[in-house]
């Protein structure tokens, strides 16, 4: 009778609805909130900082993942710059699942495998040009929010650890000011919105983002409308784009013949439009659901990645195909690298890093990159550009929390 209900309240508890946790329990609090804190239980009387985060930041080898920047960030920035970073749209559902998605599918590691020269295998191409590692800077805008560098930090930082940097159009910094930090030679793809309706406005646009020599323009296809974001609106920080678009394939085509640079589009989330993606030549597309930002309940990208792969493998070696939204880990890496995807963008992480400046940008990088090197190797996977479907068990399973 005992051990029945001991059952009875076990299962109870395991039914009862568990709260969301930005970032999982690895220990980091008692450095934030003093020796008592847990991380189930973070001291609750401490406020979010009011002024800057100076002062309140904690020394930068404590973060020692990616989830660790915006714990940090959430304690040191005003709440109204950490929301506009944290924010997803509505229920932020679709915000959740980006993160949860990745540990719904397990990996098939292989033994006895020479893994040695992992670390040397880490670099990649993105649409021709040659980068350290598979994974890049998302754009995100107003790196303002969290440092007085701004953009400068993520251009800097990306020079040194030879990775992808994609500056967003409404960044803090301009377009020409971006360009004037680059290193010689330094590749960068500029994220655009374009105005359907004002060609002279997009000439101009395209004009500058060709004179501050990007290498490709990535035309953000995903914000047809303004996001639903309660968060945000709470804190007045929503969308920066408020207008109904009336974009088409039609004006994709146009847009080609108005530049030479390649075009990306970002936000493709179905397979439908991949196909078409593929029809109209696209020179490469990304996976994405602007971070949850735009349409709750749309899927994840390693969900569309799954379908393409389900339904025409062949598709990823027509163009590259990027994919981000949710990357936290070196894992989550590996299963969008598994299915052919060919780099990974980060967003939010950058972000929160950037709190810390250059130093933080640069220190992420290198544990992202680290985390990745050390993950093939226990995958059993000696060059990590050989890596393929047979490393994941792509039958999803309930998640252990
Ligand atoms: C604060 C913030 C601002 C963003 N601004 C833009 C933008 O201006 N243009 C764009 O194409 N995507 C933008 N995104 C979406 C990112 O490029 C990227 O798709 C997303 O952040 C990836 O998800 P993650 O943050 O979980 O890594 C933004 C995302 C965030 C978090
Ligand atoms: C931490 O908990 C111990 C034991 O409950 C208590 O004696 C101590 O004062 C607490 N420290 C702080 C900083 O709250
Ligand atoms: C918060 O954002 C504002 C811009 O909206 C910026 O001026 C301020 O410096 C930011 N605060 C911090 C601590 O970065
Ligand atoms: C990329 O690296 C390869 C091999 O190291 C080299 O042959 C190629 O020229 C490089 N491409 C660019 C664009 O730098
Ligand atoms: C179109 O954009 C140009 C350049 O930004 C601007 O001067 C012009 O007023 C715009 N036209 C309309 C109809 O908004």
């Amino acid at each position: 009778m005992r051990s029945l209900l001991l059952l009875a309240v076990l299962a109870a508890r395991a039914l009862a609805a568990r709260p969301f946790l930005n970032e999982p329990d690895t220990g980091l609090n008692p450095f934030l909130f003093g020796q008592n804190a847990t991380d189930e239980c973070p001291v609750p009387s401490t406020p979010q900082s009011q002024g800057g985060a100076e002062g309140c930041l904690p020394d930068i080898n404590i973060a020692k993942g990616l989830p660790d920047y915006e714990a940090i960030a959430r304690k040191c920035l005003p709440a109204r710059n950490y929301t506009y970073y944290r924010n997803g749209a509505a229920g932020e559902y679709t915000y959740r699942r980006n993160l949860a998605i990745f540990h719904q599918y397990t990996f098939r590691p292989r033994i006895l495998v020479d893994i040695s020269k992992i670390e040397s295998t880490l670099s990649t191409t993105i649409l021709g040009y040659n980068f350290s590692a598979p994974f890049y800077i998302s754009p995100c805008a107003q790196a303002g929010m969290a440092h007085p560098n701004a953009e400068i930090n993520f251009v800097k930082s990306a020079a040194k650890e030879n990775i992808l940097y994609m500056p967003a159009l409404f960044a803090t910094r301009t377009i020409e000011e971006i360009a004037e930090a680059k290193a010689e030679g330094q590749v960068l793809f500029q994220q655009l919105y374009l105005s359907a309706t004002n060609d002279t406005e997009t000439e101009e646009l395209i004009r500058r983002t060709e004179k501050a020599g990007a290498k490709a323009i990535v035309f953000t296809v995903d914000s047809a409308a303004d996001g639903n974001r309660h968060r945000a609106a709470r804190y007045d920080v929503g969308s920066a784009d408020s207008s109904y678009s009336a974009f088409t394939w039609e004006y994709y085509v146009k847009l080609t013949t108005m530049t030479k640079l390649p075009i990306i589009l970002k936000g493709v989330m179905s397979f439908a439009d991949v196909q078409l993606a593929i029809k109209y030549k696209v020179a490469g597309i990304i996976l994405s659901n602007h971070g949850a930002r735009q349409l709750d309940g749309a899927p994840t990208s390693l969900e569309v990645a799954i379908e393409i792969h389900q339904k025409d493998p062949e598709i990823f070696k027509k163009m590259d195909i990027l994919a981000d939204g949710g990357v936290r880990y070196g894992t989550d890496v590996l299963k969008l690298l598994a299915l052919g995807v060919k780099a990974v963008g980060v967003g939010r992480p950058f972000m929160f890093a950037n709190i810390f400046g250059q130093e933080g940008v640069e220190q992420l990088i290198r544990q992202l990159k680290k985390e990745i090197a050390l993950d093939a190797a226990n995958l059993g996977c000696p060059d990590l550009r050989e890596i393929n479907d047979n490393f994941v068990d792509w039958n999803p399973k309930q998640c252990v929390d």
